[in-house]
């Protein structure tokens, strides 16, 4: 059984989650705009994959035997300077929430909920591999200068990206 204060946590982060998966959304549509649909689909592409860890904080809040209780998600922003402002602004969030991934950690350790330090190391996995993705994403669009052929050449990258669920999760 969940503590309150752990199922409190968990359900604070469904919300987090949920929100990331809106503000991708937005910066999907913003992108799809600018006639980049590759930035378009690795958008949401992302925006899915937040829908994915929403689900798994809110099943693992039911499993624990505790409830899962929906709260207001904020509107995302819907203007950015450009494609390397948005992947700028992708990474400066994604930090933000593995800042939020590391309290609820050392939440776990403190309240000694072990299954929950354990449920929690995927996701601390999860944010290394997403930040140095998205820095990746960064570099190469500073390299770029952020427009020209080479604009081009990445919004074709990005538009092979897929998403699909992981097998065990
Ligand atoms: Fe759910 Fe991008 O972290």
């Amino acid at each position: 059984m969940l503590s309150q204060t752990m199922e409190k946590a968990f359900n604070d982060q469904v919300k987090w989650e949920l929100y990331s998966s809106y503000l991708y959304l937005s910066m999907s549509s913003y992108c799809n705009n600018l006639g980049l649909a590759g930035f378009a689909n690795w958008m949401r592409m992302q925006a899915q994959e937040e829908l994915f860890h929403a689900m798994k904080f809110y099943d693992y809040i039911m499993e624990r035997g505790g409830r899962a209780i929906m709260q207001p998600i904020d509107a995302p922003p819907s203007e950015w300077g450009g494609p390397l402002d948005v992947f700028e602004k992708v990474l400066e969030h994604e930090k933000h929430v593995t800042g939020l991934i590391h309290t609820l950690a050392d939440l776990a350790l403190d309240e000694r909920d072990h299954a929950g330090s354990i449920f929690l190391q995927w996701f601390i996995s999860e944010q290394v591999e997403e930040e140095a993705t998205v820095a990746d994403l960064v570099h190469k669009l500073r390299l770029i200068g952020g427009e020209g052929q080479g604009l081009l050449m990445l919004d074709k990258e990005l538009s092979a990206r897929v998403f699909t669920p992981p097998a065990q999760a």
